[in-house]
């Protein structure tokens, strides 16, 4: 996610251990555009906006839904940088039907969105919350009577605090619960939700959340950065077992937060590179190598040490339908003696054209990390499941003339054609997010979306780049200026 992205912090505790001096490090291209050869996407391409049911929601006492992670997590003090909480939210658990007007107004095929285990099975285990299940069942009738094809993600970092107490993604018996969860919605609504996206970028979750106390569950400890990688990856593949034995013809994927790391400096720091290379294995190789080949890069097997037991790997390297990728921008980063792991952020070149965060705007890794899986992974079937870009102007009121994130998409979308004119077997685009929302540990000063929320009367406005996006899910042709 964007703070994973942009955070300077050092990278303290890693414990990677030594790293050699080596290939692997990706440096900064001169050309951060790509121009493709054809600018038509093909007429089954899919187009979508994505949530996540935290964001959005509110009503997180309503109908029996249990405390998650991030309910408690948003109320200590300091930890949101406006103080806000996610208590209303875009307030979408009573407006869903406002959001499939919206999404069917743009024209798009898809939505994105994500259940919330606490919703669903409020202490984690046991008990199934049935109000919460009628909540997904109105949300998903709501789409398909308006031809939207919904694809659910199962878990988008709103891990029940009932888990939490008991040791949480640190517990190898959470990769269970995730399974028996999965078995429930696939169970009750399998029967018309065919497309499941089972994590949500659980690289951010394990960094953030568990080493640099940014997000929920708020922890700072080395020592669980093994196990929660492995119980994530683990729960990730008895959930896929889960939900095909639940409905046999599902399409089902997960979303991998792919960032190409890249040793600050360039090619005259050479000794930045095995920290890129560190990074580059704990936030994008943890979680593709297992997922896609059955197998963790040795400074992540390293890590994970005993967590891992006889026939987990064969347990992780499930088939998937398609590989989901989240893009928003590369990571550079600088060796720190000071750090355990020896790795700190650093700033993008000078020079560079940056966000609102102060990060590289480069599609271009978006079209490098989507070779990857062209070349290193088997050429899966992927979807690009998140990608935006938030206003500059943070707490200001939403900007409805937007011409920054038509720019920012258009400029993705170049680099996306570039990939599939190469060979990626791309198959949809999903803009993150369709209205401005809860953004994690930013609050609400952080607007990601097409349209405008506000907090204050609940009134949704078009940005500009709504139309821009009806406009492109119903030509396929991408347009050469905003
Ligand atoms: C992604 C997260 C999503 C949102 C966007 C901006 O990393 O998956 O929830 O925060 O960043």
């Amino acid at each position: 996610m964007s703070e994973f992205q942009i955070n300077r912090r050092a990278l303290g505790g890693l414990a990677l251990g030594a790293t050699a001096l080596g290939l692997g490090a990706c440096e900064p291209t001169a050309k951060t555009d790509l121009q493709p050869a054809s600018r038509q996407f093909p007429k089954d391409f899919v187009w979508g906006v994505a949530s996540a049911a935290f964001q959005i929601e509110g009503s997180q006492q309503a109908d029996g839904r249990g405390k998650s992670i991030w309910d408690t997590f948003e109320r200590i003090p300091g930890k949101i940088i406006d103080g806000s909480t996610a208590s209303i939210a875009t307030d979408s658990y009573n407006r869903f039907g406002e959001d499939i007007d919206l999404i069917k107004a743009a024209g798009l095929g898809a939505y994105r969105f994500s259940m919330s285990w606490p919703r669903i099975v409020p202490t984690g285990q046991g008990a199934v919350n049935a109000a919460g299940l009628d909540y997904y069942e109105r949300l998903v009738d709501g789409l398909l009577a308006k031809d939207i094809v919904p694809y659910a993600t199962l878990y988008h970092w709103d891990l029940p605090q009932a888990l939490q107490d008991k040791g949480g993604w640190a517990n190898r018996d959470t990769a269970l619960r995730l399974a028996d969860y999965a078995s429930v919605i696939g169970q009750r609504l399998g029967d018309r939700l065919k497309r499941f996206i089972v994590l949500n970028e659980a690289a951010a979750q394990s960094i953030l959340g568990h080493l640099l106390g940014m997000h929920a569950p708020g922890l700072k400890d080395p020592a669980l950065l093994g196990p929660v990688i492995h119980h994530m990856n683990l729960g990730q593949g008895l959930a896929i077992q889960a939900l095909r034995a639940s409905q046999s013809d599902l399409s089902i994927g997960t979303t991998f937060a792919l960032q190409p790391v890249r040793a600050s400096g360039g090619d005259l720091a050479v000794w930045n590179r095995p920290a890129a290379e560190g990074l580059d294995a704990l936030s994008n190789r943890a979680w593709l190598d297992p997922a896609l080949k059955g197998t963790y890069p040795k400074r992540v097997s390293d890590l994970i040490g005993k967590a891992l037991m006889d026939g987990d790997m064969a347990t992780i390297h499930q088939p998937i339908d398609f590989a989901g990728v989240n893009y928003y921008a590369p990571a550079y980063v600088k060796l720190d003696l000071s750090s355990p792991s020896k790795i700190a952020l650093a700033k993008p070149p000078k020079g560079s054209e940056l966000d609102a965060f102060g990060r590289h705007i480069d599609p271009s890794g978006l079209a490098e990390v989507l070779g990857w899986l062209r070349k290193d992974y088997g050429n899966p079937q992927v979807m690009i499941t998140e990608n935006g870009c938030s206003d500059p102007f943070s707490s200001k009121p939403a900007i409805i003339k937007d011409t920054f994130r038509i720019t920012y998409i258009r400029r993705h979308l170049e680099a996306a054609l570039t990939a599939k004119a190469a060979g990626s077997a791309l198959n949809g685009y999903f803009v993150w997010t369709l209205l401005d929302n809860f953004e994690w540990a930013l609050g609400y000063t952080s607007k990601f979306g097409l349209v405008a929320h506000d907090r204050a009367t609940g009134v949704r406005t078009l940005k500009d780049s709504f139309g821009w996006v009806a406009s492109l899910a119903k030509s396929g042709t991408l347009p050469s200026r905003p």
